[in-house]
């Protein structure tokens, strides 16, 4: 089964996931909303291109956020469309593979994939694209969030299931998760969703399956800065208040504006408080054009670290 057939397929339960998706998505828009704040204060816009249903894109953009939510699956951009409008939120959804994210015009303070949208990428190859292509819809100074599961700890651990999640219906649901690790060494797994749901005549059963590659933090940090990300950090899902580490990346500086080797990232300089009150009082996208054309903007691009 594609990635795209099981997104499909999913889009109409896939709030099945969680206990109370309307909950998750106000708990996710605080923790993404926070952990943004935290080193992009002023952010306006931001591109979710692995958005689904909808549940970080719908968060953020209760709080303000301007949103163009990508994905490849139509029916989970077609169910994210529809939350958004039952709402009264104004997001615009596009099909776009995040490899091909270049194809999008427009460039974002932030650009974010989250809930293990990267591992069903199964190549270093199609990550690096991936990467890249995020880096590219970034303006100068803006911030790149990725979450994805604890495969440092799941790489070692193997689980073979998640806990049943019972949703009360009526009609009763339950979703079941497997993971059939290809090797007990190896990153390649797949995952199996069984959707249970209680009929007067008894439960029938829905089998979705995906195919995962495990990609563990220090692969995924070096695969970022590779792509040109610097300042890359991790940050604990009990830090920022996620149910999933979160890798967040500044853009270093580019190949075609510096020279500089993306490999080598710049060193990091703290902000001097007059640069840091004049941004302050500037609106973001000011700021960033006032980068971009700036003969200086390698410069002022450097002090921005956060
Ligand atoms: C686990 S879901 C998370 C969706 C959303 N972030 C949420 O939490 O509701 C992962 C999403 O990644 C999307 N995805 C997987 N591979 C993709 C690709 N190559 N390009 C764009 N989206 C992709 C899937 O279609 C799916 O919607």
């Amino acid at each position: 089964m594609s990635v795209i057939d099981f997104y499909d397929e999913l889009a109409p339960e896939y709030h099945l996931i969680y206990e109370d998706w309307n909950i998750a998505i106000d708990h996710q828009g605080v923790a993404i909303d926070r952990l943004i704040r935290s080193r992009l204060p002023d952010a306006q816009s931001v591109l979710d291109c692995s958005c689904g249903i909808g549940t970080q894109a719908l968060g953020l953009a209760s709080r303000g956020y301007k949103v163009l939510g990508t994905d490849v699956s139509e029916r989970a951009l077609d169910r994210a469309r529809l939350e958004a409008i039952h709402r009264g939120l104004d997001i615009a959804f596009m099909a776009c593979d995040l490899r091909e994210l270049e194809t999008l015009q427009g460039t974002y303070d932030v650009v974010i994939s989250c809930d293990n949208a990267l591992p069903h990428l199964l190549t270093d190859d199609d990550v690096a694209q991936a990467l890249r292509a995020m880096y590219s819809k970034l303006l100068p100074g803006g911030l790149a969030v990725i979450t994805v599961r604890d495969y440092d700890k799941e790489l070692v651990e193997r689980p073979v299931t998640a806990a049943p999640r019972v949703n009360p219906g009526p009609p009763r649901k339950v979703v079941v998760r497997l993971h059939d690790w290809d090797s007990p060494d190896g990153p390649m797994y797949t995952v199996h969703f069984l959707i249970l749901t209680e009929g007067s005549t008894g439960w029938s059963i829905s089998h979705h399956s995906a195919r995962y590659r495990a990609i563990g933090r220090e692969a995924m940090t070096l695969a970022a800065a590779k792509a040109g990300f610097t300042n890359i950090r991790w940050h604990q899902a009990e830090d920022i208040g996620f149910y999933q580490p979160a890798m967040t990346a500044l853009p270093g500086w580019r190949v075609g504006l510096s020279g500089a080797n993306p490999l080598f990232p710049a060193p990091r300089l703290e902000q001097s408080d007059s640069l840091s009150r004049r941004m302050n009082a500037d609106s973001t996208s000011a700021r960033l054009n006032r980068q971009r054309d700036s003969p200086s903007a390698r410069v002022v691009a450097t002090r921005l670290t956060r």
